[in-house]
C-alpha cells in the first residue's frame, strides 16, 4: 500500500479575512502564558508566537508543557494567566466559527469505537461549514481499505491516522497535531509527512509536538523547545543553538583505538592527518551534531556535550 503516489488534494477552503485582526500575520501570539495543577506549574510564563503558514514543531522532556500549552492554544483547556490570541481571538472566549477554523489531533482522544471508520469521518465533517470530501481524507491518511471497519477493531496506529484524518476533515488554517505518529510504522510516518507537507503547501498552519528528532527535522520550518513550561530556545532547525556554526567532531582510528576530536576548523585537521599518515585516515569521519544532540545540550541532559574531552 502505497498513498504516497494517489494522494487526491483535499479542497482546503479557507476563510480570508482574519489575518489582518492583529495588524500582522500571526495565527498563534501567547506571552506569559501560565498554568498550574495543584503545586504544579505546567506551563510557567511561556512566550510563543507562530507565523500564517509556519510548520512549528514543540519539543520538550515529558511533562515539559507542550499538551498543555496545545491544549490551552486549541480552547480546550483555561489558562490562568497570560495574554493569547489564536487565529486573532482569544481561545477561550472564541466562537463556533472559530472552532470550525482549528482543527486538533488530541494526544489522547475519546472513543468513538462504534462507529465505523467512514461513519466518523462523516459525522465530524457535518460540525464544520466547509469540511474536505470524507472519502479523500480517508485515502490521504492511508485508511481506505479500513473505511468499512469498526473503530474498536484498528491497530493502534491505524486508530492514530484516523485521529489525523478526524484533525483535517474541517480543512483548517491552523492545524494542531499533538505526537500524530506516536505508534506509525516507518512507511505510514513517511506518508503522514507527505501529508502535512502537501497541507504547508496549501496554507495550512501546523503546530506539532514530536519526541521524534528526525520527523521535528523533516516537516518543521521551526522548533520551539520548551523545558519546565518555558521556551527554552526556538530556531529553524539547522540553527537551532547555533548548529550551523558547531563544531565537528573528527575521529579517526590509531592502532585499533579511536580519537576523537572537536574543532571548528575540521578541514584543516584532516589535512594535517592525511600528512601525518602519509595518505588514507583510517576509519575517517566527520560530524557535526545532530538535531537530537543540540536538543539534549539545550534541555542540560546531554552527557559530555560541552565540546570537553571527558564523558559524563
Ligand atoms: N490534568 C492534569 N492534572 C494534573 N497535572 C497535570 C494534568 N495534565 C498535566 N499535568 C502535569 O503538568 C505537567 C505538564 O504536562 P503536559 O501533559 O503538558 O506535558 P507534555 O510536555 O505534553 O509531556 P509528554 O511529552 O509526556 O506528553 C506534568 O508535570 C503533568 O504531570
Ligand atoms: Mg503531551
Amino acid at each position: 500500500m502505497d498513498t504516497r503516489t494517489s494522494l487526491p488534494a483535499v479542497a482546503v477552503k479557507r476563510q480570508k479575512g482574519h489575518a489582518g485582526l492583529m495588524g500582522n500575520d500571526l495565527v498563534v501570539e501567547a506571552k506569559g502564558l501560565r498554568k498550574s495543577y495543584g503545586a504544579v506549574a505546567a506551563v510557567d510564563g511561556l512566550d510563543l508566537e507562530m507565523a500564517r503558514g509556519e510548520v512549528l514543531s514543540l519539543l520538550g522532556p515529558n511533562g515539559a508543557g507542550k499538551t498543555t500549552t496545545v491544549e490551552i492554544l486549541e480552547g480546550y483547556r483555561r489558562r490562568d494567566n497570560g495574554e493569547v490570541r489564536v487565529l486573532g481571538e482569544d481561545p477561550q472566549r472564541a466562537g463556533t466559527e472559530w472552532r470550525a477554523r482549528r482543527g486538533i489531533v488530541l494526544q489522547n482522544n475519546e472513543d468513538v469505537a462504534d462507529l465505523s471508520v467512514s461513519e466518523s469521518v462523516r459525522h465530524f465533517a457535518r460540525f464544520y461549514p466547509s469540511p474536505a470530501d470524507p472519502a479523500d481524507v480517508i485515502e490521504r491518511v492511508g485508511l481506505s481499505a479500513k473505511r468499512d471497519a469498526r473503530i474498536r477493531t484498528l491497530s493502534g496506529g491505524q486508530r492514530r491516522r484516523l485521529d489525523v484524518a478526524l484533525g483535517i476533515i474541517g480543512g483548517p488554517e491552523l492545524l494542531f497535531l499533538d505526537e500524530p505518529t506516536t505508534g506509525f510504522d516507518p512507511e505510514a510516518r513517511r506518508t503522514f509527512w507527505d501529508l502535512v507537507r502537501d497541507l504547508a503547501k496549501e496554507g495550512t498552519s501546523v503546530l506539532l509536538t514530536t519526541h521524534y528528532l528526525e520527523e521535528a527535522e523533516a516537516l518543521a520550518d521551526r522548533v520551539a523547545v520548551i523545558n519546565h513550561g518555558r521556551l527554552v530556545e526556538t530556531g529553524p532547525p539547522g540553527e537551532l543553538g547555533g548548529r550551523q556554526h558547531a563544531p565537528a567532531q573528527v575521529s579517526w582510528l590509531v592502532q585499533g583505538e579511536w580519537r576523537h576530536v572537536k574543532t571548528p576548523q575540521p578541514t584543516a585537521l584532516v589535512r594535517q592527518l592525511e600528512e601525518t599518515f602519509g595518505g588514507e585516515v583510517p576509519g575517517l569521519t566527520v560530524t557535526r551534531p545532530s538535531l537530537e544532540d543540540i536538543y539534549l545540550g539545550l534541555i542540560g541532559a546531554a552527557a559530555g556535550e560541552s565540546g570537553e574531552e571527558q564523558l559524563a
